[in-house]
């Protein structure tokens, strides 16, 4: 908007803040338990990869000028078939063998494939439906955006398809809409870390071809599972029209920025046209590391990969069991996070700024991951009312830092947070 008197900012600038993940990034402590960052990333292999692309594009000058040139902007021909062998086979999406790879596309990072979908989905007033809690890097460019979030209610499985269903009526009673999203992570979901069971996925599937809602998975944990999983809920979309999926490279391989999506065939086309307003394109270069990755080495890095967050995740549920105050978890079966609720009432921001970082510890407080604007269903399911954060809660990353120092910092928090809440 211009101002009188020169230059003036967006609107959005006033009430939008840098994401609270992002600016813990700044403090260096020692048990760090905030963003989640992948703690077990195989850089031998990523060595070897790029010491044998420095042989290659020595001896082929045409091929290390295409990977250090521009590229369509969906993503390399090469590296999209790649990623939809590995869907077919490690992931059950039902792609076509031949011209599956079409459907597939890749985004700097799944972020930007959330962003895209969002700017290219929502109009102010549009009405999205979300857990509560959500993952904040979906919220915070949602209300950005303008869009009316509702969100609705979860279990230690997740959202519960009938809560779905009430907010779908009340979004048409209320505002006159259906929504536009239903946005999931149904593995090992962030910030709860979180499952939903076979039953629900076809069930919340069934809700959104019913009132044809576009149904964003956005599977960011799917491979860093430590039991068999139930299938994605895209494996339902046999027709590729109902559900946006979204993978990431970044916690199962590197976080090189690369996320890949399958996308219904004009959803794909809206969110590239624009992307290619975005960036232009993903860096190809970064392609070809990850492509030689997933060719080669991703299933032996997995085998030996995931034990290792679980023994990481077993360590924080051991260490939060014996010494934590009255409260509860949530017991993740894959991912990077546990989700805890004191019994008590306390602000969990403000006992991290003035108890845990003076402490060497850092976590991410459960605050951010409600939306500072929107509205949650009433206990009965038929209205709407502001949403609130509940403050009382935090999340836990054991993704970063290893088993010895997990149990020594979360027996430290645990000790922190009984001085505090008795
Ligand atoms: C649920 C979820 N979706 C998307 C992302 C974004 O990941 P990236 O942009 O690295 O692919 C994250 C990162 O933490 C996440 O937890």
């Amino acid at each position: 908007m211009a101002g009188k008197n020169g230059y003036a900012f967006a609107a959005w600038t006033d009430f939008i803040q840098e994401s609270q993940i992002r600016a813990l990034l700044k403090y260096k402590v020692k048990y760090y338990f905030a963003g989640g960052m992948p703690g077990i990333v195989p850089t031998d292999v990523f060595a070897q990869i790029l010491a044998g692309l420095s042989e290659r594009y020595k001896q082929d000058p045409k091929l290390a000028l295409e990977d250090l040139n521009y590229g369509p902007t969906g993503g390399k021909s090469w590296f999209l078939k790649t990623l939809a062998e590995r869907m077919r086979r490690v992931r059950n999406i039902p792609l076509d063998k031949e011209e599956g790879w079409k459907s597939m596309s890749i985004t700097n990072g799944s972020q930007q494939a959330l962003y895209a979908l969002l700017d290219t989905m929502i109009d102010p007033g549009d009405v999205i439906i979300t857990p509560s809690p959500a993952y904040l890097g979906f919220l915070v460019p949602a209300v950005k955006l303008d869009a009316r979030l509702i969100t609705v209610p979860t279990d230690l499985h997740g959202v519960i398809p009938e809560n779905v269903e009430d907010a779908i009526q009340v979004s048409k009673a209320q505002f006159g809409r259906t929504p536009d999203i239903l946005y999931l992570v149904p593995d090992s979901d962030n910030p709860k870390g979180t499952t939903l069971p076979q039953k629900r996925r076809q069930q919340l599937f069934d809700i959104c071809e019913n009132h044809d809602v576009l149904l964003v998975e956005d599977s960011a944990y799917a491979e860093i599972q430590f039991k068999p999983n139930p299938k994605p809920i895209k494996s339902l979309d046999k027709e590729n029209t109902r559900v946006a999926y979204l993978g990431t490279t970044s916690k199962e391989a590197a976080v090189l920025r690369v996320g890949y999506s399958v996308l219904p065939d004009k959803v794909r086309e809206q969110v590239l046209k624009d992307k290619g307003y975005l960036d232009l394109c993903t860096s190809t270069l970064v392609q070809r590391i990850l492509d030689e990755y997933y060719r080669n080495y991703i299933d032996e890095a997995m085998r030996r990969g995931v034990p290792l967050y679980r023994l990481r995740y077993e360590a924080m549920a051991k260490a939060i069991d014996e010494s934590f105050p009255a409260g509860t978890r949530t017991d993740p079966t894959g991912g990077f996070f546990i989700w805890w609720q004191s019994e008590k009432p306390f602000d969990s921001s403000r006992f991290m700024e003035e108890v845990a970082i003076p402490n060497d510890l850092l976590y991410v407080p459960g605050g951010p991951f409600y939306p500072m604007r929107g509205y949650s269903l009433s206990d009965d399911g038929k209205t709407l009312v502001r949403s609130k954060p509940e403050r009382n809660t935090m999340r836990l990353g054991f993704s970063y830092v290893e088993p010895r120092l997990i149990t020594e910092g979360i027996t430290k928090l645990g000790r922190l947070l009984t001085e505090e809440l008795g």
